[in-house]
């Protein structure tokens, strides 16, 4: 008969046993809401691959992180999507480039009551949609690249950016980040470093949220979802070079990353629910197929357990607002 006395079903019988057992449970505080601001725009645009996101206005965009404060979110993330782009993102460094200027619009929104991050990263603002300014021959340029990150840091910083989230997987890009923030005075501007970024399919619908212009693909610099490994070393690299936190993206097709990434981590540990882990859950709801808010709380709570501490999900606000409810 095995073992009488272990009977784990005892502690599932209701949901009060339940409660008490469980051992990770989700926080508005630790959710980070995405959000995009495009240039020009007089409506908010829904984003047709993810129903119930907008590429928002500055006006919508500062609502929403005015309802990210009631809601007790802990962050929103800027994505910002310029009317002009050209080969080397220069609208990323400008002051008045929709990034910044969307930056300096949820500061003055929020102030300290949120934590205010952005993008770093050109994808957005180049005519050929990589991550970094193209060499001769048309391959992604490390070196050329940090430079402009740099520049762009230093001016996401100076537009109120709380924390800086350098999403282009160059080599070195943290610790050029940080050496520039320093250059010039912004000792406190944070950096959230998307340490561990796969090259995912799951990206797809972003590519339409931000109006991606790219052709070919980001595999020469996103890393390759055959490898574990190496995202210990690129985490490591991270730290070493300065980031005050590390993230782990994709989350749910990395679930094994982001545990082994917070075994090893002495900083705080992040993960990105992305736009087409958003999308399936949409379209699978959408057919009655799952059922919706069960599949959102499991995948969030999957992503918890494995390790990571903060979640960046586009079902932030609504989340914290079922939390709120206690449903
Ligand atoms: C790069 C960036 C991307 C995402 C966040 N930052 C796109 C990419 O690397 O292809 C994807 C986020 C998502 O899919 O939700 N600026």
């Amino acid at each position: 008969m095995g073992f009488p006395q272990h009977r784990p079903r005892r502690l599932r019988q209701n949901p009060a046993v339940r409660a008490l057992v469980a051992q990770n449970e989700l926080s508005a505080r630790q959710l980070i809401l995405p959000a995009f601001v495009r240039e020009g725009l007089a409506e908010p645009n829904e984003i047709t691959s993810m129903p119930g996101v907008y590429q928002h206005t500055m006006d919508s965009l500062k609502a929403a992180a005015a309802q990210a404060v009631t809601l007790g979110l802990g962050g929103i993330m800027l994505f910002g999507i310029p009317a002009e782009r050209d080969e080397n993102g220069s609208a990323g460094i400008d002051p008045q480039g929709i990034l910044n200027r969307g930056i300096a619009a949820v500061r003055a929104e929020v102030g300290d009551d949120l934590v205010v991050m952005s993008d770093v990263c050109l994808d957005e603002f180049t005519s050929h949609g990589h991550c970094g300014v193209l060499d001769a021959d048309g391959a992604v340029d490390n070196d050329a690249t940090l430079a402009i990150y740099g520049q762009m840091a230093v001016a996401q910083a100076q537009a109120g950016a709380h924390m800086l989230g350098p999403s282009g997987m160059m080599d070195g890009q943290v610790g050029v980040i940080r050496e520039a923030l320093d250059a010039e005075g912004h000792l406190d501007t944070a950096i959230l470093a998307y340490s561990a970024k796969y090259a995912s399919a799951f990206y797809g619908p972003f590519r339409e949220a931000v109006d991606s212009q790219l052709k070919g693909d980001r595999r020469t610099y996103q890393m390759d979802a055959a490898n574990r490994r190496e995202a210990i070393l690129e985490a490591e690299l991270d730290i070493a070079e300065g980031a005050d936190m590390i993230m782990v993206k994709p989350a749910m097709s990395y679930l094994d990353i982001v545990r082994d990434v917070a075994e090893i981590s002495p900083v705080p540990v992040s993960a990105y629910q992305i736009s087409g882990e958003y999308s399936m859950i949409e379209a699978a709801s959408a057919n009655g197929w799952i059922d919706r808010r069960a599949s959102v709380l499991e995948s969030l709570l999957s992503i918890k357990r494995a390790g990571a501490e903060q979640i960046l999900t586009y079902y932030a606000a609504e989340v914290a607002g079922w939390l709120k409810e206690g449903k």
